[in-house]
């Protein structure tokens, strides 16, 4: 193993309201202590366009810098209502019952974490402006591929080809697990 198997008190509070609400679709702990260690280079607003129940948003906030805030936005309201829960005596995290679409004008953001699933288009395209020059994009929920083009269930990953290849990022896959890998994308 090569991290502490411990997690933060704070990514233990967002699994306890995880349980309690009977909710486990959140990111993995490999790739939440890369969120928490990129979170610990970034300033300014952070975001996260699904916040389940807080399991991510945890992890951000747990290397965050002072001063630096974090927005995440989840369509489920109950969801929403039990990650607001997590962060309620928390002035750098705000969890908004809201679709993620919300969280468009209130950018540029210096880091995005974003499940592909949640935006109709999780494009380079469709994201690019939402981060700022220098700015990362995380992705998370791929599955490993050793092969050019990318192919997922049988086709060309043309989201995960897009955001490797598009000249506005620079981007590298990061397998954080043998079954689970990330994408992370630097604004140039
Ligand atoms: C995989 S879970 C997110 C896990 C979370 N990022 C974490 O790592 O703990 C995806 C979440 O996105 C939410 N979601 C789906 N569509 C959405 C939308 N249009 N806007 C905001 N949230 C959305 C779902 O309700 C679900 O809770």
């Amino acid at each position: 193993m090569s991290a502490p198997p411990e997690v933060p008190a704070i990514v233990s509070r967002a699994f306890d309201v995880s349980l309690r609400a009977g909710y486990a679709s959140f990111c993995r702990n490999e790739t939440g202590r890369l969120l928490a260690t990129l979170a610990a280079t970034r300033g300014g607003t952070m975001a996260e366009f699904g916040t389940g129940c807080g399991v991510g948003t945890a992890w951000l906030r747990s290397g965050v810098r002072p001063g630096t805030t974090i927005l995440s936005a989840e369509l489920d309201a109950d969801l929403a209502t039990a990650a607001q829960e997590i962060f309620v005596d928390d002035p750098q995290v705000e969890v908004l019952a809201a679709d993620w679409s919300t969280l468009r004008n209130k950018g540029p953001y210096s880091l995005l974490f974003l499940d592909p699933s949640v935006p109709q288009d999780a494009s380079v395209e469709a994201v690019a402006d939402l981060v700022e020059p220098g700015g990362m994009v995380v992705l998370d929920d791929f599955a490993p591929c050793e092969i050019w083009p990318p192919i997922t269930n049988g086709r060309v990953d043309t989201l995960r080809e897009g955001w490797l290849s598009d000249e506005r990022f620079t981007a590298v896959e990061v397998m954080v697990a043998s079954d689970a890998t990330v994408l992370v994308a630097t604004r140039r």
